[in-house]
């Protein structure tokens, strides 16, 4: 069983996505780490996030004992991948990884962007979790300051903002709920009853 799970930024998708993987007993895997991934890789060499050629290269070239890498969670690096991830040929690059992944074992748990669209369209269960742009940034503002990290509500989220535009807008697989995908809005739901909405979803296709 293949759960797709996308959503904005800061939605609450990683952490369902985290929990469904071990309720259930699959594989994870987050993609945005692997678009962050890309994103350091040029970083690392001095080299534009608009390099195309070169932003190819690192998504062929991608060494999944990278994705471990501390580096790679912080919201500078979220931006820059979103930058990279705006490229085709990235994305071609690391759909057959991604693909490789979701088809490995009995089933598995992705999150990201294009999964149920693009990545996985014939995933048995799809999730588009989603929360107002202020409920976002106030849950990013909480995370950064729990981290010791002042930054103003505002700026946050006017980060998010760009962030959903530049991921909606894009031309090669922009973030789309699924034509067959379940909308969980976490606005009004803490981890919790996130987790009852999608394992009811889960469970409920299983009944059907
Ligand atoms: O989920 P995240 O914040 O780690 O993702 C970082 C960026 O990577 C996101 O802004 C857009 C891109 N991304 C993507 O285009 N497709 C995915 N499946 C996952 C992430």
């Amino acid at each position: 069983m293949v759960i797709a799970i996308d959503g904005p930024a800061a939605s609450g998708k990683g952490t369902l996505a985290k929990r469904l993987a071990e309720h259930y007993r699959l594989p994870h895997l987050d993609t945005g780490l692997l678009y962050r991934a890309v994103a350091l890789t040029l970083l690392d060499a001095d080299r534009d996030l608009a390099d195309a050629d070169a932003a190819a290269a690192a998504a062929r070239g991608l060494d999944a004992a990278f994705l471990s890498d501390p580096r790679l969670r912080g919201s500078a690096m979220g931006e820059a991948a979103s930058i990279v991830s705006a490229q085709g040929a990235v994305r071609a690059a690391l759909l057959d990884w991604q693909r490789r992944f979701a088809g490995a074992a009995e089933g598995a748990v992705l999150d990201g962007r294009d999964i149920g669209t693009v990545v996985c369209p014939d995933a048995a269960v799809k999730l588009f979790v989603t929360a107002s742009a202020e409920e976002r940034a106030r849950r990013r503002h909480r995370e950064l300051d729990g981290r010791g990290e002042a930054v103003a509500y505002e700026a946050v989220l006017s980060d998010i903002l760009r962030r959903d535009a530049r991921d909606a807008d894009r031309a090669a697989a922009p973030l789309r709920v699924a034509e067959d995908a379940v909308v969980i809005d976490t606005t009004a739901l803490d981890a919790d009853a996130a987790f009852r909405a999608a394992t009811g979803v889960v469970d409920g296709r299983d009944r059907a």
